[in-house]
């Protein structure tokens, strides 16, 4: 797909291959996402979309292939460098993955500490976020005492607390109702809406049909055709 000249990619892979002994998780990916988009990866169960995910924020490593974020090599980065690379994605994860023996306040504080931002600001910014998800008055409550929506709020307050750059987004409305899948839609669209680059893993067709943004097909671990953008 050709983007408009001023749209500089922010994640490049060519030619990525991701290999489970001798599973073909993914094969042979090229493909260009471009600062600001908003992207839909899906497909079948297993085709490859987490995977993907994976291979991004460098949760695994290619098995060939090169992957460029923002101009870094992943199969050259040093060990120094990962937690530089980390910082520019914030990652929610298909269930949740909120530290059930920390409250709210502390499961997004967290992500600050790791940076060694001050306390004061650590306060501030958590509030804030906290507020951003309409969770502000929960931020003493243990995970499990929230609702499955409540909770995946949380995760999204703690992915994009740090400001990050980039955006994962694995299935973020797998296990919710259509009303608290469209609050957690409509945040990453407000988030998106900052400048963030968004990338969502995800079989809700039915969200994608509603939502403005590329829409990438995965099956079994290859890339299918792409319509060009000016396709109806
Ligand atoms: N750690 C692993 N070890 C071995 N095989 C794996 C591993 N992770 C993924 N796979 C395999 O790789 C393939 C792609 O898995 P992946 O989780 O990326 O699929 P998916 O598209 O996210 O599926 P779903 O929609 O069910 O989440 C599957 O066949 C899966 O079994
Ligand atoms: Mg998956």
């Amino acid at each position: 797909m050709m983007a408009p000249p001023d749209q500089q990619a922010i994640i490049r892979l060519f030619g990525v291959h991701r290999r489970y002994g001798a599973l073909n998780a993914l094969t042979d990916i090229g493909l260009d996402i471009f600062q600001n988009e908003f992207v839909f990866i899906t497909g079948p169960s297993g085709a490859g979309k987490s995977t993907l995910l994976k291979l991004l924020y460098l949760g695994e490593p290619a098995s060939e292939g090169q992957i460029l974020v923002d101009g870094l090599n992943l199969a050259r980065i040093s060990r120094k460098r990962i937690p530089d690379l980390r910082r520019r994605f914030g990652i929610i994860f298909q269930n949740y993955r909120l530290i059930p023996t920390r409250t709210v306040f502390a499961n997004v504080s967290l992500v600050l500490e790791a940076m060694g931002q001050k306390e004061h600001l650590i306060r501030k910014k958590v509030h804030s976020v906290l507020r951003t998800v309409g969770l502000e008055d929960r931020d003493s409550a243990l995970p499990l005492t929230l609702s499955g929506g409540e909770q995946q709020r949380v995760a999204v307050a703690r992915a994009i607390v740090g400001n990050p750059q980039i955006l994962l987004a694995d299935e973020p409305t797998g296990s919710l109702d259509p009303s608290s899948a469209g609050v957690i839609m409509a945040l990453l669209q407000r988030y998106h809406r900052r400048g963030a680059t968004v990338i969502i893993a995800t079989h809700d067709h039915e969200m994608i049909g509603r939502t403005r943004g590329r829409v990438i097909r995965l099956e079994h671990g290859r890339l299918l055709p792409q319509p060009t953008a000016d396709t109806p």
